[in-house]
């Protein structure tokens, strides 16, 4: 997933951005009262809890009708932006706040965004036809939602081959552990299907988005890149064929309403959604596919990312193209709990890939989030809770051992397995699995990378 960080409304002063959140709510109303369409609606609705939650970043204040900002402006980058918005939550490529304290309601999201429910049938066919059990993260319904994977299935059956796409936008040197999640899962996908990939980093993305240098994101390219190869892939590509094509056929009208983009927003961001788009056509990497246009993509991506594949899904037919299909994953809680936002910036909201065991060990026992009871007698009599002990939350993303985990929770929830003695076990869980990344990271050379980003025929025929 993203890091969360709202872009921001740059040159404008707080009462500037009061005023345009007033006439953004007035909007809304209209479109309502006069009955729009749905899309429309959410549009409006959506660059509202935008314009919010920027409001709330600038001013530290929450925004209020008819109150405008006060004088004393506290600048505050941190903290959860508690929105209420018909009790919706904000899920956009920026932004993840969720409306009430238990986090993102996954099931509203899926209907909000039109997309599907990976359901028990489909994870059945996925096991039948790839002769392998469904990977943790889909048994868990970590990966919870898609687009059209059933027709990738369909055609996979009838030994028609597919490809995988992903990427990154790397905004810091620091990847964490919720980084991984997307990659750990296409790794698995490439495996048990046997098919390409793409990974697509966006060096161009975070500079348009963030206050950095062009320098600075190359050079967090070429590290992030390096994470990415301990995964143990073998292909990232940067492409830019097709671009123009997708830029052709939308409008701004469009990615104004699929992205709240406003007219004071530079270009840049405007036609970054055509370079994201382009690698979920097959058309985009001649050297892999040898021209042909009909190759189908599934994209493994968190559900921010989700409003580009909608864009790239509407455009493709009018430009004569697949359009790709879709897994979901949930996103990654921060150490603090499933409501707050992890932070690069703030190194105890996560574990990061280059954290010691002693720091590991100290994060997880200072600052992660306890589902238990404040004493030990109490803890013995009630039992802890599982739902929002993050560290619980995280055994679920990286103990593979369904019945160890099973018996975790029975014995947490009981009473019987005390914070102390679950954190040890998360502990004793991620120090291996990160000192184990680290290992593979430090065979990574930049001249490994250098060839991994050069566009090249893979061995796969098509
Ligand atoms: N926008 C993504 C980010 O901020 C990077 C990205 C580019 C991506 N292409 C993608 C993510 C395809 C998932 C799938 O990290």
């Amino acid at each position: 997933m993203t890091d969360c960080q709202g872009d921001g409304e740059g040159t404008m002063s707080p009462m500037e951005l009061f005023e345009k959140l007033n006439a953004q709510g007035e909007k809304v109303r209209s479109l309502k009262s006069a009955k729009a369409e749905k899309a429309e609606i959410d549009a409006a609705v959506q660059l509202l809890l935008k314009l919010k939650v920027d409001y709330k970043q600038m001013t530290g204040q929450d925004y209020k009708a008819g109150c405008p900002p006060s004088e004393n402006l506290i600048v505050s980058n941190n903290g959860p932006a508690a929105d209420d918005c018909d009790g919706e939550d904000l899920v956009d490529p920026w932004n993840v706040s969720a409306s009430s304290t238990k986090g993102v309601d996954y099931d509203k999201l899926i209907v909000r965004f039109g997309s599907s429910k990976i359901d028990k049938e489909l994870l059945e066919r996925i096991e039948k036809v790839s002769g392998q059990r469904a990977h943790h993260f889909l048994r868990r319904g970590i990966f919870f939602s898609h687009r059209d994977m059933h027709q990738i299935l369909d055609a996979y059956e009838k030994h028609k081959s597919f490809y995988l796409y992903t990427g990154r936008g790397p905004s810091s040197e620091a990847m964490h552990v919720g980084h991984l999640i997307p990659f750990i899962f296409t790794k698995w996908l490439q495996d048990v299907f046997d098919i390409p990939l793409v990974i697509q980093m966006t060096d161009d993305e975070k500079y348009l988005w963030k206050d950095l240098t062009l320098e600075e994101c190359h050079r967090f390219t070429v590290e992030n890149a390096k994470d990415i190869i301990a995964c143990g892939f073998d292909t990232l590509v940067l492409t830019l064929l097709n671009v123009v094509k997708v830029q052709k056929h939308v409008t701004f009208n469009q990615v104004k309403g699929i992205f709240g983009f406003t007219d004071s927003d530079c270009i840049g961001k405007i036609s970054f959604p055509a370079i994201q788009a382009a690698p979920s056509f097959s058309s985009s990497f001649p050297q892999i596919f040898g021209g042909k246009k009909d190759v189908p993509c599934l994209i493994p991506c968190a559900i921010d990312q989700d409003p580009y594949f909608r864009m790239t899904r509407d455009v493709a037919p009018r430009i004569g193209l697949l359009k790709p299909a879709l897994l979901h994953s949930t996103f990654f809680p921060a150490l603090q709990g499933a409501q707050t936002k992890m932070s690069a910036s703030d190194p105890n909201s996560s574990i990061f890939l280059t954290d010691t065991p002693k720091q590991i060990k100290n994060k997880v026992n200072k600052h992660a989030f306890s589902g238990g009871k404040d004493t030990v007698e109490e803890h013995r009599k009630y039992g802890g809770n599982t739902e929002v002990d993050v560290s619980f939350l995280y055994l679920t993303f990286f103990l593979e051992d369904d019945e160890k985990l099973e018996k975790i929770k029975e014995d947490y929830t009981s009473g019987a397995l005390l914070t102390g003695e679950l954190k040890k076990i998360l502990i004793e869980t991620l120090q291996p699995m990160i000192a184990q990344h680290q290992e593979r990271r430090k065979q990574v050379t930049d001249e490994m990378v250098q060839q991994f980003m050069t566009p090249r025929p893979l061995n796969f025929k098509f």
